[in-house]
């Protein structure tokens, strides 16, 4: 049996304090907002999963394609020993890739999500002996310790999480990234690609209903952890695209005037008839777009790859 390690780089009352900033911060500002990490607790988890296999999500089946159809090549062309996944959650798609790596030593699953990060892992090292198997509960924003495994180290982002960062987070995330490679190390990043505004809004408002849970589980957690009184039923689900920023914004909307109490914050938030709360943009993107910023912060992109349909794209890029 290899080895398997779960390691808190967020100790417990880190993550309560930094919800406790977050929704002080998000819910007293104009327009009111909430950052997308707090979704997924559990339950959160659980719901994507859920998106993962709705008709109308495509980005999953269109990036599993491309991995299905590259990961040869982004093995041969990484020659990695390590893969480090940011935002890993179920490991799902992964598989092409730890199937794909001849050389590979250790597995570094980071995600937010304890539930997640555990269910995913606890399964590999059975499946795939020899591999050490070394989990990170992290925020990818904040500065990551990895672990110290041998080189060369490939980073997948995948599912299109980058672009849930807004433009100033993406370019400072990525140069933090930057930062931690050392040469011949590479990133293998998915993003997802404009496309005809009804694609987009479908994938983001399907019609079971599972998205607009999912976006309604954020107020469940603010209730949950910090003994606010939101009552789901008070809101929409809002989706809708932004043609200018080219991304698509989540919102929740009240359906009438009314105020939240939330005890633990001493904090008592009006909300007007109709007024939205910001609760993720998911940003779209260009060949050129993700070029720019990845050179920006000191990538090259070598490789871009999409679906045959050309929905989603994989590229890959070398610290240089
Ligand atoms: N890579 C998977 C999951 C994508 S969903 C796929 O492609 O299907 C986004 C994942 O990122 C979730 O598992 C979520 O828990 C995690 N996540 C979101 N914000 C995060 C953050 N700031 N730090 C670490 N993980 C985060
Ligand atoms: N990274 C995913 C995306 O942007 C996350 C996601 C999918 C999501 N559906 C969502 C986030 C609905 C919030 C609401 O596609």
């Amino acid at each position: 049996m290899s080895p398997f390690l779960l390691t808190r780089t967020l100790p417990l009352d880190a993550t309560d304090a930094a919800l406790r900033a977050d929704v002080l911060d998000g819910l007293t500002r104009k327009p009111k907002s909430l950052p997308p990490k707090w979704f997924y607790d559990a339950h959160g988890s659980d719901l994507f999963e859920e998106i993962t296999r709705l008709e109308e999500y495509y980005p999953t089946r269109a990036e599993r394609e491309i991995l299905r159809a590259r990961a040869g090549d982004i093995a041969a062309a990484s020659g990695a020993r390590t893969l480090v996944e940011l935002g890993s959650g179920s490991s799902e798609k992964t598989r092409y890739l730890l199937d794909a790596l001849p050389d590979l030593h250790t597995y570094v699953p980071v995600d937010v999500s304890e539930s997640a990060l555990t269910n995913a892992a606890e399964a590999l090292p059975a499946e795939r002996p020899g591999l050490a198997v070394h989990a990170l509960i992290a925020d990818f924003t904040q500065t990551l310790e990895l672990p110290d495994t041998p080189g060369p180290r490939l980073v997948a982002f995948l599912g299109g999480t980058l672009g849930n960062l807004l433009p100033g987070e993406r370019a400072e995330f990525l140069r933090d990234l930057r930062a931690r490679l050392s040469p011949g190390d590479s990133l293998l990043l998915g993003t997802d690609l404009v496309k005809d505004e009804a694609t987009l809004v479908a994938a983001y408002d399907d019609a079971a209903g599972v998205t607009a849970a999912f976006n309604k589980n954020v107020l469940s957690v603010v209730d949950r952890e910090l003994g606010a009184d939101f009552e789901l039923d008070d809101f929409d689900h809002v989706a809708l695209w932004d043609a200018e920023h080219e991304w698509i914004e989540m919102r929740l909307r009240a359906r009438r005037a009314l105020t939240v109490k939330i005890p633990e914050l001493d904090l008592v938030v009006p909300f007007e008839a109709g007024e939205e709360l910001r609760t993720e943009i998911s940003a779209k993107f260009r060949e050129e777009g993700v070029r720019r910023e990845l050179a920006v912060a000191g990538l090259r992109l070598d490789e871009w790859w999409t679906d045959t349909a050309g929905r989603f794209a994989l590229s890959l890029s070398t610290a240089r």
